[in-house]
């Protein structure tokens, strides 16, 4: 029965804390040896070397790491390589013909295949196009597109010219694409006319064409035509075809261009503190190195695998284990282009199934909702393909672990909990599958070469046990360079909390919360900014308090992230109301609606609630610690100290739906 307890599972499972990793996996495993810690705790910086080694360099380093001018670190210094080169060409002689990319439309049986020859063909081709239409190395050409394949191709056409990407999840809103383009003074848009969701196509120009709407610049539009006859495309000025393009440049030969290591690969926008999204600039060299480094290392692929991450390329995780990952690795990549529930909630176990897939990289809000839909639909298919899994994204509780570890995983497959960040560049905090042992609810301890801390307020490393903040005081390959053209947010945002530059000490502050156990095992808390993780996607809470406040009629809003059983966190936004603005469900929706055309339908709010205060402390900052206290319906500490401490009830009423 889907929604009983496993009792047998329960029983057996829910005791142990501890998992060693499958003999049957450690035998072929890439990275078997322990002592690849103190390798690298000795022989740092330069045991990176075996990360930049997976790679093929046009010219090699002179210094594995600058630090004269910290915090803007610089890898493998000296050394020119180009990434598109480094994901296709090197691979063509022994694997031309082998698969790069096998893609699944949402439509069932709609599928591509692109071999390592194909998607050198097409990424050349495209490549000469975006020249022909002015692209120039260092110009930023934004792509707003769905998981079709033509965004693989046309980052790669970037990285091959030299231009950095600037993806943008497909997702968000026309003004979230307009203010990226802004930011990054984009002048060209790579785009499609729309995707399926749940076996309707959706209209996707529309978005985009409202959103260059509010771009103050020219920009040149190219439109992948994905619907086919089921939408026609009248090409207005300055938008042209992709397979136009791409035609007219049949058998064109882009040389890849050199590219120092510190050169940019691309740019990717993510929610901070503030209003305004960050621009994280990420470089060729140590980028692509630590991405590939961490395939093998941790997601154990190698070129005969058939690897499958479920995210979405919009997203960093997609960036580096969909495109630059696995193809540097020379291995074949799955994409999927829809939901997990599309046409019924086995799909993702069928494509397991039919394409015999090795490895599985996925979220912990995804594995509930399989756990919540039942183990028969697994249970549907042959899932004996599979030797890792992975999660990423949020927490994952150890119900989650080990529902996935039975169910899809067999026993057989360890899985990685892997914490990283869109500004890691790849991933920092996870046990290595073939040497460490699994602790559900845990990542494990930092990866080799990778030095982080639980510290207090203070900065003072805190016991075992006890939670406090999660620091890193060593640079390490993948970590972002500045936010584009903003050193000074750069400091601001992630070194100014636990430096001492005087003493010429730089510590990374991610901005979260974590706790460390006996063994070194770290279990990240969650956010500890003004950011919420709803489903795995980062949201900052400024930038929906902004979209709200600019609805007529607002006169306050403050938004915070409440526990959520599917989606981790979800959205609730407290709203005081202008005099005479009525507070009605029609009002609700208008606020509701600002967010969506804002940031996107991802940070839909769950409740919407009015209220005439919030509350506040004597000197006037909002507690939202109380608010989320509220949402979460937990009890409420100490409000002695509020200014207001009356409000806290009402609004307590409100939600509960007094
Ligand atoms: C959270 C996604 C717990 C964390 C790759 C981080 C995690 C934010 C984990 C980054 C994990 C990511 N366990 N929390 N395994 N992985 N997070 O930039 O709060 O979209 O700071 O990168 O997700 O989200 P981002």
């Amino acid at each position: 029965m889907s929604d009983q307890p496993d009792v047998e599972l329960e029983a057996r499972l829910a005791e142990q804390e501890e998992f060693e990793p499958p003999a049957s996996f450690v035998e072929q495993a890439n990275v078997t040896d322990e002592d690849i810690y103190e390798e690298f705790e000795e022989n740092w910086p330069d045991a990176w070397e075996r990360a930049a080694e997976l790679l093929d360099w046009d010219s090699e380093w002179d210094d594995v790491l600058n630090d004269d001018d910290e915090p803007f670190y610089e890898w493998f210094v000296g050394g020119e390589l180009n990434a598109s080169e480094n994901c296709l060409d090197r691979h063509l002689a022994d694997r031309g013909d082998e698969v790069a990319i096998e893609w699944v439309g949402e439509p069932v049986d709609e599928t591509r295949t692109y071999t390592y020859n194909e998607l050198h063909r097409e990424v050349n081709e495209f490549a000469a196009a975006l020249r022909e239409q002015g692209v120039e190395e260092e110009d930023v050409v934004t792509m707003y597109m769905p998981m079709i394949p033509e965004l693989p191709v046309a980052m790669l056409a970037c990285a091959r010219i030299g231009a950095p990407h600037s993806v943008v999840f497909a997702g968000f809103s026309a003004d979230a694409l307009a203010e990226r383009m802004e930011s990054a003074d984009s002048e060209t848009l790579v785009t499609c006319d729309g995707y399926y969701r749940r076996g309707e196509p959706l209209d996707h120009l529309e978005k985009a064409r409202d959103g260059l709407g509010n771009v103050g610049h020219d920009v040149t539009t190219v439109i992948v035509d994905r619907l086919g006859d089921e939408r026609t495309v009248d090409h207005r000025e300055s938008e042209l075809d992709y397979d136009s393009l791409v035609d007219e440049q049949q058998g064109a030969d882009v040389d890849p261009v050199v590219r120092d290591a510190e050169d940019m690969l691309f740019l990717m926008y993510t929610s901070g503190t503030t209003g305004k999204p960050k621009g994280v600039k990420h470089t060729t060299g140590g980028y692509l190195s630590y991405a590939a480094w961490t395939s093998h290392a941790v997601l154990d692929v190698k070129p005969d695998d058939t690897y499958w991450c479920s995210a979405d390329i919009g997203w960093i995780t997609g960036h580096s284990y969909i495109v630059y990952g696995p193809l540097a690795l020379g291995t074949t990549s799955v994409m999927y282009e829809g939901t997990p529930d599309y046409p019924d909630k086995d799909r993702l176990w069928e494509i397991v199934d039919d394409y015999d897939v090795n490895q599985l990289y996925t979220a912990p809000t995804a594995i509930r909702a399989f756990m919540k839909w039942g183990k028969q639909y697994p249970e549907q298919h042959d899932l004996s393909s599979l030797r890792l899994l992975g999660t990423v994204g949020e927490p994952i509780n150890p119900r989650a672990w080990k529902w996935y570890y039975k169910h899809i995983g067999d026993e057989e497959c360890p899985v990685v909990d892997t914490w990283w960040q869109t500004e890691t560049g790849g991933m920092m905090i996870t046990t290595l599958p073939a040497v460490s042992n699994m602790k559900p609810g845990s990542a494990g301890p930092p990866l080799p070469g990778i030095d982080a801390n639980i510290v207090d307020t203070d900065g003072e490393q805190v016991g075992a046990g006890r939670a406090g903040y999660l620091t890193v005081n060593n640079p390490w390959p993948g970590m972002l360079r500045t936010l584009y053209k903003n050193d000074e947010r750069f400091i601001n945002e992630y070194w100014d909390e636990y430096s001492d530059p005087e003493a010429d000490e730089w510590v990374y502050f991610p901005e979260d919360g974590a706790k460390v156990d006996e063994d070194g095992y770290v279990t990240v808390l969650g956010r500890v900014d003004d950011v919420i993780n709803v489903s795995g996607h980062r949201l900052g809470t400024m930038e929906i308090e902004s979209a709200i406040v600019g609805v007529p009629g607002v006169a306050e809003a403050a938004v915070v992230g409440g526990d959520h059983e599917m989606k981790g966190e979800a959205v609730y936004a407290y709203v005081i109301t202008e005099d005479g603005q009525e507070e009605n469900d029609a009002f609700r929706d208008e606020i509701i609606e600002a967010v969506e055309d804002a940031i996107g339908p991802i940070a839909r709010p769950e409740q919407v609630i009015f209220t005439h205060e919030l509350p506040k402390t004597r000197s006037g900052k909002i507690m939202r610690r109380l608010l989320e206290d509220i949402a979460n319906g937990d009890e409420l500490g100490n409000t002695s100290t509020l200014r207001n401490p009356d409000v806290v009830h009402e609004i307590e009423a409100k939600v509960r739906g007094d």
